[in-house]
């Protein structure tokens, strides 16, 4: 395929540097609850962990500059490579203004702050994801214009080293792990995209974020189930695709031989969905790993790592649950959150000579199925073959299928379809409509009418919007949660006719 090297998360940070930032995350919010974080002071050092936040084996020590640094150049044409767009949507997007939502102007904080007894803004371990990682220095530089949310290199990377040679025009066609080694992270890569988003929209231990079962009792809202390409679009994308750029460019990278786009928006869900899931079992695991450490830094067990509606539902008989059996799953224990097992299931389906995501997880939920909440050391063991298999998954998938694969992208439609309607949890399938909606909808492999039913159909019943993802569309809606049977039934799609 394509020239593109695989480029794959971090690994797994060592468990003993974990546990010098894990303290960052315990002290406000699972130590003794009362304690007092007011002053900045209090807070502790950065820690050394590796983050997950895209950086590559070749990562470089580098310092952070400052989003006003960035906006300089990109608030304006930068070539006909990127242009003002850049700014302006950051600007617009959710993340310029995260940090405004730990000011007790916002109810949900001052409730927060109030049971917890913290002081949100001061606390490192809100500010990781509202802001900044504690191995980011604070921005300084807020003005009305710009505010001092989850900064430019809060998401591309530390900018010390790129910053200059990245503004030379020879820079636009280097290979990416050139690119990478000056430490911009290669967000472009599903892979990458996947861990930085999932750093903060899942967790991640790493850089010191971490939504505690306490902070979810005191009120903060449930992290929604997370697609990455559907969650992009939802942002108002600050990038244009390759394919969107002025045919001048496109010739002179083709020219170059670079791809910037090495897989079609099908194959960016998949590996994607694949990058969440490794996500996920990362965070039980780097818990795990400090839990078990020397000096345990975080109780165990941490109930926010597991499935929430294994204990938020209703005592209501028949149940659902019983009715769906559990799988080869112990009933009444509390396994890992679901959600993101159907698209990457999917995935795996998609892809030759993968397991199905039942198999490659079974060592690990196997653990969470012998004792209840699972021991961390074995955890920490039992977590390996699986991450190991979700990477050998997202290397096979990788670069991906170039667009235009008709046969490939029918056969990844069918897959994420079966996994809909084999899904056992409203999020899991609503993940995968959210990968699934907008492939289907462009398919030429079924007749408009079909697909425009069969898309209103998955749509209707999962509260989601069947034009596409547009700010604010990927919430769920607040009707009640549908039949799962019905949900399911929502899924089979008619025999493709093929009518264009
Ligand atoms: C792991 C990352 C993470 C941590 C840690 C975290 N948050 Fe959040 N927070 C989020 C995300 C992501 C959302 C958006 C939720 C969604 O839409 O899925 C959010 C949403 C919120 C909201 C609602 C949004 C709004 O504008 O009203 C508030 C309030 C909030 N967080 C406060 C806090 C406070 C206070 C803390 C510390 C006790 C904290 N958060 C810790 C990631 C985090
Ligand atoms: C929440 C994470 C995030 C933040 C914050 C962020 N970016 Fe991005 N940026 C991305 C991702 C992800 C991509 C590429 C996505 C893809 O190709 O699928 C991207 C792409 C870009 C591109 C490539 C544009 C193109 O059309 O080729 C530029 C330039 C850029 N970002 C600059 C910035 C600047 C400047 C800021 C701050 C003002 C910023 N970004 C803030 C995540 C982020
Ligand atoms: C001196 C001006 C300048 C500054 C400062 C600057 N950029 Fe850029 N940036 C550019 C130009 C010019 C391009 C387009 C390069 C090209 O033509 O290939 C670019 C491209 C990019 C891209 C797309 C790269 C790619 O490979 O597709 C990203 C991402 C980016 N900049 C992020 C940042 C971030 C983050 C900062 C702040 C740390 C920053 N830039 C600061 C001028 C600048
Ligand atoms: C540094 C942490 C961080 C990273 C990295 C990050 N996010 Fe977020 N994101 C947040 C927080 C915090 C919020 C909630 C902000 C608020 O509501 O105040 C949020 C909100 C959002 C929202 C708006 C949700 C809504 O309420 O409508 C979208 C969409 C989103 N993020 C997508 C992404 C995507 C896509 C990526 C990766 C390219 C990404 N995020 C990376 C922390 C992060
Ligand atoms: C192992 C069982 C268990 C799991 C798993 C669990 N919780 Fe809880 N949760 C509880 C218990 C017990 C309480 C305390 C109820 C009380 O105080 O009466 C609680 C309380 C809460 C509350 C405040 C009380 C309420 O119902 O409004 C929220 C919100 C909450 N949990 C959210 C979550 C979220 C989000 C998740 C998943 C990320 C989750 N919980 C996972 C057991 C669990």
């Amino acid at each position: 395929m394509g020239h593109r090297p695989r480029r794959l998360p971090t690994a797994l940070p060592r468990p003993g540097a974990l546990a010098a930032f894990v303290l960052l995350l315990a002290a406000p919010v699972a130590g003794p609850l009362q304690r007092s974080v007011g002053r900045a002071e209090d807070l502790p050092p950065p820690p050394t962990a590796a983050p997950a936040t895209g950086a590559t084996s070749a990562t470089v020590t580098a310092t952070f500059k400052g989003t006003e640094t960035c906006v300089r150049c990109h608030r304006s044409e930068q070539g006909e490579w990127t242009g003002p767009a850049t700014t302006l949507h950051w600007r617009e997007d959710a993340h310029s203004r995260a940090h405004l939502a730990l000011t007790p102007t916002n109810e949900r904080t001052a409730a927060i702050e109030r049971v917890l007894g913290i002081e949100a803004r001061r606390t490192r371990a809100c500010v990781a994801c509202h802001s900044h990682s504690s191995a980011e220095p604070a921005v300084t530089e807020e003005t009305p214009l710009l505010h001092a949310g989850i900064s430019c290199e809060t998401c591309h990377g530390a900018s010390s080293a790129y910053l200059e040679p990245h503004a030379a025009k020879e820079w636009r066609f280097l290979p990416t792990e050139k690119k990478s080694s000056f430490g911009m992270h290669d967000l472009r890569s599903p892979s990458v995209k996947a861990a930085n988003c999932a750093a903060c929209h899942v967790g991640d231990i790493g850089s010191g974020r971490l939504v505690t079962h306490a902070m979810y009792a005191a009120g903060h809202p449930p992290l929604r189930p997370f697609e990455v390409e559907s969650f992009s679009a939802a942002l108002g994308p600050h990038w244009r695709r390759i394919e969107a750029k002025p045919e001048q460019v496109r010739a002179e990278a083709a020219a170059a031989g670079y791809r910037t786009e090495a897989a079609g928006p099908i194959d960016r869900s998949l590996i994607e969905g694949l990058g969440v899931l490794r996500q996920s079992v990362r965070l039980a695991a780097d818990l795990a790993a400090v839990a078990e450490g020397e000096t345990p830094q975080v109780s165990w067990p941490e109930l926010s790592l597991h499935d929430c509606r294994a204990c938020h539902h209703a005592l209501i008989l028949p149940s659902e649950r019983q009715a769906l059996g559990y799988r080869r799953h112990v009933p009444g224990r509390p396994t890992l959150p679901r959600w993101p097992l159907g698209l990457a299931g999917a995935a795996l389906r998609s892809t030759p000579d993968q397991p199905a995501v039942d198999d490659l997880l079974t060592p690990l939920l196997a653990e969470f199925d012998a004792v209840p909440f699972g021991s961390p050391r074995r955890v920490v063991v039992a977590a390996k073959g699986p991450l190991a298999g979700i990477d050998a998954a997202i290397a096979t998938l990788t670069p991906g299928r170039a667009p235009g694969d008709e046969a490939g992208d029918r056969a990844a439609i069918e897959a994420l379809a079966s996994a809909g309607a084999a899904a056992d949890d409203i999020d899991a399938a609503r993940v995968v409509a959210a990968a699934l909606l907008p492939a289907l909808a462009t398919s030429p492999t079924w007749g408009a009418d079909e697909r425009r039913d069969a898309c209103d159909r998955i749509a209707a019943i999962l509260g989601l919007d069947p034009a596409g993802m547009s700010p604010g569309s990927h919430r769920p809606a607040p009707t009640a949660t549908p039949d799962i049977r019905a949900v399911r039934a929502a899924f089979i799609l008619p025999a493709p006719t093929a009518a264009r």
